[in-house]
């Protein structure tokens, strides 16, 4: 048997491994993830069954709890979200005092953390904390927050969630509905965003994760943890990735190219380009959830009754890349941000919201990876080592004799 103890305390070597390829941070019996043969299952039971057969909630049940839900858990769960779904009314001035042009990943971060002030409980550890009360009051208000920083960035009043919608339809109808007037909520729409929220719900140690396990590993609280991870998610090249495909299209749509002189940019790395939405650390197949976006845009554009010559164009660079030498030497395959923009457009979200998606989809996962650190019993702050480059040994000069 490895005595844990023993390995922790040996020192003089270092692995260096930038970027952390192919360090493991912790054990995590959340999510699965064959990256050689695109799989991907949450608590064991893969994304397909999870698509067809559950919703958003019941997995964040499962990814938050460790289990599918009986009936009975689902209903408490899904009223205490409705109980939680209200921010404290405070928290309009805080969205007042945002700029316009505020990005709402900016709002969502300093939102959610201010959201936790409202609860000094989550700061006393001595009191007990009702994990599932305090998962579930983040989990129904990042919601909301989300849609409140849309209605700002627009000037439009916001509008209160309602009891009686589901948690996807609630976002919709705080995104869109007049204060006087309730938007129709189509089925087909409402079930669409539902599968982007349950696609993004968990991926195990990517960056934002890792950020959000960084964090709690210090001791810091839920929603100071969650408000990291948006921060960490924000970049293009992880959950803003999706808002950057969308201008790549927008941009490859508007210079009349198929495609083509765009990939060949890409390859000559002259520009410092890269096929966004294309790539994956772990993937180095097929991303399974790239493959049923992709699915689903086809069916929603449909159902809808929408076109939408991106989804065209987005086709069309996906099928060069996979023939092209550079991609198929790397490995390069859609991500989940290939396609999941076309999807949002079809739903009329701007976007500079579809990481807001990402970030609300993704909530679920941060919140379960917080309860697997605080609830280690081999808990220990993350504190990675490093191999010093900088100068040796100098002394210090007097400003005046620096020349
Ligand atoms: N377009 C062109 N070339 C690429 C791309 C891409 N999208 N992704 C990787 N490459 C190339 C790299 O230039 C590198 O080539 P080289 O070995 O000749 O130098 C090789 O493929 C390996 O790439 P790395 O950057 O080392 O791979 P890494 O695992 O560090 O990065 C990442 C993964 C960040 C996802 C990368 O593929 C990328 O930037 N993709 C585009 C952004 C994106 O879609 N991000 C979303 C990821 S999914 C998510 O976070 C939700």
């Amino acid at each position: 048997a490895i005595d844990i103890r023993e390995l922790r305390n040996q020192t003089g070597y270092i692995t260096l491994d930038e970027g952390y390829a192919n360090t493991g941070s912790c054990c995590s019996a959340i999510t699965f993830i064959d990256g050689e043969k695109g799989i991907l299952r949450y608590r064991g039971i893969p994304i397909e069954e999870l698509v067809e057969q559950s919703s958003f909630v019941e997995v964040a049940y499962l990814l938050i709890m460790g289990k599918l839900p009986t009936r009975a858990e689902l209903q408490a769960f899904s009223n205490a979200l409705t109980r939680n779904q209200m921010l404290h009314e405070d928290m309009k001035f805080h969205f007042e005092g945002f700029p316009p042009h505020a990005h709402p990943m900016a709002i969502l971060s300093a939102m959610i953390n201010a959201a936790g002030c409202y609860y000094p409980e989550l700061l006393r550890p001595e009191v007990p904390n009702h994990f599932e009360e305090q998962a579930a009051r983040l989990l129904s208000q990042v919601r909301t927050i989300a849609a409140f920083a849309y209605r700002k960035s627009r000037g439009l009043p916001f509008v209160y969630p309602k009891p009686q919608y589901k948690y996807a339809a609630n976002f919709l109808h705080m995104m869109f509905s007049h204060p006087t007037e309730d938007v129709e909520l189509k089925p087909e729409a409402v079930r669409a965003l539902d599968l982007l929220f349950l696609l993004h719900a968990d991926h195990e140690q990517n960056c934002s994760t890792s950020t959000v396990r960084m964090v709690a590993s210090s001791g810091a609280n839920l929603f100071a943890c969650a408000a990291a991870g948006v921060c960490a998610l924000w970049g293009p090249l992880h959950g803003g990735a999706n808002q950057a495909v969308i201008e790549m299209l927008e941009e490859i749509h508007r210079s009349g190219d198929d495609g083509r002189k765009f990939l060949e940019e890409v390859k000559s790395r002259k520009s410092g380009r890269r096929l966004m939405g294309f790539g994956h650390r772990v993937y180095k197949n097929y991303d399974p959830r790239a493959r049923i976006i992709k699915r689903h845009c086809d069916e929603l554009l449909a159902r809808l009754n929408r076109t939408d010559p991106l989804l065209d164009i987005a086709k069309r660079l996906e099928e060069a890349a996979l023939q092209d030498e550079y991609f198929v030497e790397r490995k390069l395959y859609p991500n989940v941000d290939f396609y999941s923009g076309i999807i949002m457009r079809a739903l009329d979200i701007p976007v500079n919201m579809f990481p807001v998606i990402f970030a609300i989809g993704r909530m679920p996962g941060w919140i379960a990876h917080y309860r697997e650190v605080v609830e280690s019993p081999t808990r220990r702050i993350y504190r990675p080592r490093q191999v010093y480059v900088g100068p040796p040994l100098q002394h210090y000069v007097p400003i005046d004799q620096r020349g």
